[in-house]
C-alpha cells in the first residue's frame, strides 16, 4: 500500500515536526511555525473568537467521550469571581492506549502552545499538566518546554506584551487508572483520595477547588495551535468523512505487523487502517475481532472493517472510537480469555467507591473465569447480561467502560461461549483442539 502511505505522510499535523529519535527542539519549532499561532492570537483575536474557531472547525475531546471542545469551554461562566482552571489530562492508563505519551516524547512544544491558547479563550490564568509517574520521558520534555517557553516570553507575565498572563505547572501524579477519570483527578491534584465526585455540579462551572474547571486530553489541546494557525475549514477538510473534523493518533498493538502509533485522517475505514499502515495480520494469520478504542470499548468483527474511524460512526456501528486504541486478535484468540483480562484490569482499578463496581466487577472475574475454565452454565451468559445493565447504574463511567467489551462479547460471540460450556474447555487452549 504505498500510495497510503505517501497519503498518510502528507496529513501529518500533531507529527509534522517529529524527528526520529528525539523530541523536536524550541528553535526547530519555531523554525517550522511553531507559536506563530499564539502570536497572532494575542495580537489579532479576542479569547470568543479563538473559542468560536475551536468550536467551528468541530474539533471533538481526543481523551475518550469525543465531546465538542468549544463547547465545553463555552460552558465556563465568565462573570464569576475567583480563579479558574485548565487541566490537561495526561494519565493515559487505559490497556491499549499510549498516544499521549508518543506525542510528548516527540513534540511537547505543541501542547504547551495549545495550553496557553486555551487559557487565553477561558479566561484562565493557571493551568496544569496532569500525567502519570511511568511517563519519565514525556515529563522531561513537557518540564523543559515549560522552562524554555518560560525563558521566551511565552509563560508567564504579560505574555509577549499582550497583558494576557498564564503559568503552567506539571504535575507528576502518583497514577492509578481511576486518576484520568476528570473528577478524580481534580480530588488527586487537591491531594485528596483520587474518588469521583457527583456531577451536578460539572467541573466547568464548579471544579478544581471550587472554580470552574476545563479538563481537556493532551491530543485535543496539542491540535488547538493548528486550528488556530490554519482555520476552521482546513482543520475539517483533513478528514476523510464530512461529519469529522481533523487527524486522529491512532495506536495499535495485537496481533498486527506494525505495533505502532500513526497519525490518520479521521473517518479512515478500520479495515484500511489495519491492512495499510499496520502492514496488516502477523504472518498466516487472519483477522477476527478488535477493541476499536481502548480497553474499554466494544469488539469490531470482519463485518467492521468497512466501518469509517470516527466517533459518530463507529457509535453507529455498535462501539465508541474511544482513544483509539485499537487492540487487534487474531483467529486463534479466545475472546472469553481477552475479555477476562480486560475485566481483571478494571476489577483492579476499582476506586472501591460504590458498591455495583467494587462487588459487581470481582464478581464478573469469577464468571468469566469460569466459563474460559469450561466450567460455566448456560445461565452465567444472562447473569452476564444482567451484569451489563446493573454496572450502568454505577458511580461513573469506570464501571460501564469495564463492561463494554463483555456487551461485545455476548452480542457478537455468544456462540463462542456456549462452545466453552457445551465442550467443558476452552476450544482455544493449546492441545484441545
Ligand atoms: C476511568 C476513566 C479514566 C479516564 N482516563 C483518561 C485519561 O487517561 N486521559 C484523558 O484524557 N481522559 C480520560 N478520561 C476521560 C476524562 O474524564 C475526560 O473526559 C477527558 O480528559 C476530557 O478531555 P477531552 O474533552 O479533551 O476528551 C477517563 C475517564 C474515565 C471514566
Ligand atoms: S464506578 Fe468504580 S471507579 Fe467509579 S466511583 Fe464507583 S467504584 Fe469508583
Amino acid at each position: 500500500m504505498p500510495g497510503l502511505y505517501r497519503q498518510v505522510i502528507m496529513e501529518q499535523v500533531l507529527f509534522q515536526h517529529n524527528r526520529p529519535g528525539r523530541a523536536v527542539t524550541f528553535t526547530e519549532y519555531c523554525g517550522e511555525g511553531g507559536f506563530d499561532a499564539l502570536k497572532k492570537a494575542l495580537k489579532e483575536l479576542s479569547p470568543n473568537d479563538v473559542q468560536q474557531l475551536v468550536i467551528d472547525a468541530n474539533l471533538r475531546g481526543r481523551g475518550g467521550a469525543g465531546f465538542p471542545t468549544g463547547k465545553k469551554w463555552s460552558f465556563v461562566p465568565r462573570d464569576l469571581p475567583g480563579p479558574r482552571w485548565l487541566i490537561c489530562n495526561c494519565d493515559e492508563m487505559e490497556p491499549g492506549t499510549y498516544k499521549d505519551r508518543v506525542l510528548l516524547e516527540a513534540n511537547p512544544w505543541s501542547l504547551v502552545e495549545g495550553i496557553i491558547l486555551a487559557c487565553y479563550a477561558i479566561g484562565v490564568s493557571h493551568a496544569f499538566i496532569f500525567i502519570r509517574r511511568g511517563y519519565e520521558t514525556a515529563a522531561g520534555n513537557v518540564r523543559r518546554a515549560i522552562a524554555e517557553a518560560k525563558g521566551a516570553g511565552l509563560i508567564g507575565d504579560n505574555i509577549l506584551g499582550s497583558g494576557f498572563s498564564c503559568d503552567i505547572d506539571l504535575h507528576v501524579s502518583a497514577g492509578r487508572y481511576i486518576c484520568g477519570e476528570e473528577t478524580a483527578l481534580m480530588n488527586a491534584l487537591e491531594g485528596k483520595r483520587a474518588n469521583p465526585r457527583s456531577k451536578p455540579p460539572f467541573p466547568a462551572v464548579k471544579g478544581l477547588w471550587g472554580g470552574p474547571t476545563v479538563v481537556n486530553n493532551v491530543e485535543t489541546l496539542a491540535n488547538i495551535p493548528y486550528i488556530i494557525a490554519n482555520g476552521p475549514a482546513w482543520f475539517k477538510g483533513l478528514a476523510k468523512i464530512p461529519e469529522a473534523a481533523g487527524t486522529k493518533l491512532f495506536c495499535i498493538s495485537g496481533h498486527v505487523q506494525n505495533t505502532v502509533c500513526m497519525e490518520l485522517p479521521l473517518g479512515m475505514p478500520l479495515g484500511d487502517i489495519i491492512d495499510g499502515p499496520c502492514g496488516g495480520m502477523l504472518p498466516g494469520k487472519r483477522f477476527k475481532a478488535c477493541i476499536p478504542g481502548g480497553a474499554s470499548t466494544p469488539f469490531f468483527t470482519e463485518e467492521h472493517r468497512g466501518v469509517p474511524m470516527d466517533f459518530d460512526t463507529v457509535a453507529k456501528a455498535g462501539s465508541r472510537l474511544g482513544t483509539g486504541g485499537i487492540i487487534v486478535f487474531d483467529e486463534e484468540t479466545c475472546l472469553v480469555g481477552a475479555t477476562l483480562n480486560l475485566v481483571k484490569f478494571y476489577a483492579r482499578e476499582s476506586c472501591g467507591w460504590c458498591t455495583p463496581c467494587r462487588e459487581g466487577l470481582p464478581f464478573v472475574v469469577d464468571v468469566l473465569a469460569r466459563l474460559e475454565a469450561g466450567k460455566g452454565e448456560t445461565e452465567d451468559i444472562d447473569i452476564l447480561r444482567e451484569h451489563v445493565k446493573y454496572l450502568n447504574l454505577a458511580f461513573c463511567a469506570l464501571a460501564p467502560g469495564a463492561m463494554g467489551p463483555v456487551e461485545g462479547l455476548l452480542r457478537l460471540f455468544e456462540e463462542e461461549i456456549r462452545e466453552h460450556i457445551i465442550k467443558r474447555r476452552c476450544p482455544f487452549s493449546r492441545g484441545n483442539n
